[in-house]
């Protein structure tokens, strides 16, 4: 078979975009190769057969951004419905309404307070530790939102997400706890926000609907790498270490073990996702799919509701990786294979795993928008060298 103009490595959001700008504005001819039998990488879901609910295979994907030409761009291939994230959390047998805000500060702590009174209140517990001496996760946080509510709301969650007493994490991996001084509890705060109305299976689908884009599926780029590399372009979006065999050694992740079942219930939480707050219940969070999609309700089998039970752990080889855990050696390795990636010629890494960085969807759409303009537009159109 001739040689396409391009190769990419992977179906999901990143792949997709830069394959459905190629392909539709330079008229290249794409080929995805993408190893799972599906494409659209995390953000697939499929319908259960049984009770005809949406589930996010890889956990719960919502759309939110505040990028005009995202939102433009993802609006070529769906709509979007007006669904609003929102999130609660359950704590010693009592459900408040996160992400942190004056429900739940008038609620934990048994009175109304105004929003000046909650803030002298957490200015005062938090006055505790000083946020520049604090030299854990936990002393950052109480510098930052006091006890209390640290015991409550981070630390048994915090916990479970790493598997590690929070006084052995780094501080850096919190910058900030928002506590909103307001009963506003949407869980976003961008310009746009909203849930594919035909499902994300149906958007990912469409962009590469294109007659000059072929999606190769169960097929992983190392089993066919020759016929490929330093003979056309390659856009890669799997794992940089895996790339180069893990020679500097492997990137750590974060998995989660995701646990599906079809409930005899109409409605098991009454919303979304519930977070889970106590150290000794297992699970981080349970997901409720059918809350997602409201409009859907008369399409759902009575009587019966599909629910995940996640639980949070650290990657072993195999595992999906899911939440870069960047440590210090992390981003030492990191540093390495960009240099061996920058050398390699015809190769552009893009995507999460690409890159070892947590993306949201709209990022990993606005980065593939700009790989494209900056890197893969000029190459193919004049000449310029693909580095
Ligand atoms: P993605 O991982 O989707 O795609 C990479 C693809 O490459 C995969 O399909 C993989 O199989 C393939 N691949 C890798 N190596 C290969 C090889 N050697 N050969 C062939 N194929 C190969 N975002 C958001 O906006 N809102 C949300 O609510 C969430 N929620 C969320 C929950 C969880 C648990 C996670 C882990 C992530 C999210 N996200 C999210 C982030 C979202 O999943 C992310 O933005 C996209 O997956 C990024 O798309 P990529 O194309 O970069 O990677």
């Amino acid at each position: 078979a001739p040689l396409p103009d391009l190769v990419i490595v992977g179906a999901g959001l990143f792949g997709l975009t830069i394959a459905e700008r190629c392909a539709e504005e330079l008229g290249l001819r794409v080929l995805i190769l993408e190893r799972r039998h599906h494409l659209g990488g995390n953000a697939y879901s499929e319908r259960d057969p049984e009770t005809n609910v949406e589930v996010h295979k890889y956990g719960a994907h919502l759309f939110h951004t505040s990028n005009e030409r995202v939102w433009e761009y993802a609006n070529r291939f769906t709509s979007f419905t007006d669904y609003r994230h929102r999130v609660f959390g359950k704590y010693q047998g009592q459900v408040y309404s996160l992400p942190m805000n004056l429900a739940l500060i008038n609620q934990f702590f048994g009175r109304s307070h105004t929003p000046d009174e909650a803030r002298a209140l957490i200015a005062e517990q938090s006055s505790e530790i000083a946020t520049e001496d604090a030299s854990n996760l936990e002393e950052k946080a109480i510098s930052l939102i006091g006890r209390p509510l640290y015991e409550a709301f981070i630390k048994g969650y915090t916990a479970k997400q790493w598997q590690t007493d929070p006084r052995e994490l780094s501080a850096d991996i919190i910058t900030r706890l928002p506590v909103r001084y307001t009963f506003q509890n949407g869980w976003f705060s961008d310009t746009y926000e909203g849930l594919p109305t035909e499902g994300y299976t149906a958007w990912l689908t469409k962009m590469a609907d294109h007659p000059n884009i072929e999606v190769r599926l169960e097929t992983d780029f190392f089993e066919v790498a020759d016929d490929y590399k330093g003979k056309v372009p390659i856009v890669y979006t799997g794992p940089v270490d895996e790339y180069f065999a893990n020679s500097e050694g492997r990137l750590s992740w974060r998995t989660v073990d995701l646990e599906e079942s079809v409930v005899d219930t109409d409605d098991f939480q009454g919303t979304g996702v519930v977070n889970y707050n106590d150290q000794d219940v297992p699970y981080t969070r349970i997901i409720e799919f059918k809350h997602f999609h409201p409009e859907r309700e008369r399409t759902h089998l009575p009587g019966k509701s599909v629910i995940v039970h996640e639980y949070s752990r650290f990657a072993e080889e195999g595992d999906e990786p899911y939440y870069p855990v960047n440590t210090a050696d992390d981003r030492a390795k990191l540093l390495k294979y960009r240099e061996l990636a920058k050398a390699e010629p015809m190769v552009l890494f893009g995507g999460r795993l690409g890159t070892y960085k947590y993306l949201d969807m709209h990022m990993a759409i606005g980065s593939a928008l700009s790989m494209y303009d900056n890197k893969l537009k000029p190459h193919f159109t004049e000449g310029a060298e693909l580095t």
